[in-house]
């Protein structure tokens, strides 16, 4: 399945059923794209990011203050950020030995963030310009959604 396709079952599956937005976003994303080891979204509440659906390990940090780790730099910057190497990133707080690298990617509305998509790769480097061609729509996809609550 192309990305264009997934982003297009996962468009279907949020407008079929709204309420599991966030659960089918993450499982269609695992399940698709096997290089995905680790899918899951954190929503802002307060200053802190707090783990909801993941596929994936359970992760040891499922509460993530704004100031730490690439999820609370993400947020703070209100951009995506892609880390090809997690090990040489200062910021990164370990969710897995086994993790290599991680793209965050912030869901916002106007200039508000909402929370974040946050993937795990057991390769290097397995982030680029397409992953984010596909993950920035969905996370405004997911933006759209939390916002009619
Ligand atoms: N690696 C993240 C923490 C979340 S776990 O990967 C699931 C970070 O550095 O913020």
């Amino acid at each position: 399945m192309t990305h264009d396709e997934l982003f297009i079952k996962i468009e279907r599956a949020i407008e079929r059923d709204p309420a599991r937005a966030l659960e089918e976003a993450v499982q269609l994303l695992a399940a698709e794209i096997p290089i995905y080891t680790w899918v899951g979204i954190y929503l802002l509440e307060g200053d802190e990011l707090v783990l909801g659906p993941f596929v994936g390990k359970p992760s040891p940090h499922t509460r993530i203050p704004l100031g730490r780790g690439i999820c609370g730099a993400a947020a703070t910057e209100k951009a995506t950020i892609v880390v090809d190497d997690v090990n040489a990133d200062p910021r990164y707080l370990a969710c897995s030995i086994e993790t290599k690298s991680e793209i965050v990617v912030p869901i916002m509305r106007g200039n508000d963030v909402h929370g974040e998509i946050d993937i795990d790769s057991d390769q290097p480097a397995a982030f680029g310009a397409r992953d984010r061609a596909l993950l920035e729509p969905v996370a405004a996809l997911l933006a759209e959604r939390l916002a009619e609550d």
